[in-house]
């Protein structure tokens, strides 16, 4: 076991991995909030998680973040799970305390500061569009949920995988699903992007009937990945915004339930999108 003094060390844990911008972020918070961290990027071979995160915390890790394709994997790791990891069935967070492992999921809290605090949309009475069900779908459904939608709609290439997800969180709201190629005649005001990033092309495809005026569309990936879906929604005049926001926010609440000191996003956000500009 490293010494008290030895400093607390992160990682997040993907693959691919080397692009990660948390070890940015996280060495950001960890300035403003003077907190001594270390945090890195660490690259596990598919089917190899559990022995990987294993041995990280067997040697006094901290915590880790977790991204594709291990959020389920990192939910069945952990010893206990918050209500918010359970209802998603996937984390994107673990913590060691006093021997035990814990998982989280920020994800859907930094999708919903991100819209709300940063953007200033909405989601209470909104009528929300959610395309995609994979997993980065099943982490935003109980967060918008909770904010009072007029609606939720989850469409989706496979309208089984829609179904299961509307009625897994059909108890928390009302949740309708419908097959991505047969939404029509609804509006809605917000329309956000879960599929996953190699696809942006094809679901852009939503026929203009979808998008009520002023609607404000969002895609949870962020960088090159959200590049066609938004730019469908700019030719159409629509407001629009990748998930870089959400990106930093989730990684915010991460450093939170981490550290116990909430650091200020905006900053980061603002610094992270000029060096991509
Ligand atoms: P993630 O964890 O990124 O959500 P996933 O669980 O594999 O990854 O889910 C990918 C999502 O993108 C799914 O909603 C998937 O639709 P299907 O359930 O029909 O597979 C969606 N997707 C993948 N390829 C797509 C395509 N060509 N057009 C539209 N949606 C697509």
């Amino acid at each position: 076991m490293p010494a008290s003094s030895s400093i607390d060390r992160y990682v997040v844990i993907g693959n691919p991995i080397a692009h990660s911008l948390s070890p940015a972020i996280h060495a950001r918070f960890a300035e403003q909030t003077r907190e001594a961290i270390a945090y890195e990027r660490m690259l596990v071979p598919r089917g190899e998680f559990a022995a990987h995160a294993r041995r990280f915390f067997s040697a006094g890790g901290a915590g880790a973040n977790v991204t594709l394709p291990f959020k389920v994997d990192a939910f069945e790791f952990a010893d206990s799970a918050s209500e918010r990891a359970r209802a998603a069935g996937a984390a994107n967070f673990l913590a060691a305390r006093d021997g035990h492992i814990e998982a989280d999921n920020t994800d859907g809290a930094g999708l919903v500061r991100d819209l709300e605090d940063n953007l200033g949309i909405a989601i209470a009475g909104a009528r929300v569009l959610l395309v995609g069900a994979g997993g980065a779908a099943r982490g935003v459904v109980t967060p918008i949920l909770a904010r009072l939608p007029a609606a939720l709609v989850i469409a989706n290439r496979t309208l089984e995988r829609a179904r299961e997800l509307a009625q897994r969180f059909g108890d928390r709201g009302a949740v309708e699903a419908v097959a991505l190629d047969a939404i029509s005649g609804e509006r809605f005001d917000l329309v956000l992007n879960a599929t996953s990033a190699s696809v942006q092309g094809e679901a852009a495809a939503l026929p203009e009937a979808v998008f009520a005026p002023g609607a404000f569309v969002y895609d949870m990936a962020y960088g090159p990945a959200a590049d066609a879906f938004l730019a469908r929604a700019r030719e159409r005049q629509l407001r629009a915004a990748d998930g870089l926001g959400m990106l930093v926010e989730q990684a915010a609440e991460s450093f939170f339930l981490w550290r116990g000191k909430r650091p200020e996003t905006a900053p980061v956000i603002r610094e992270l999108r000029s060096s991509r500009a």
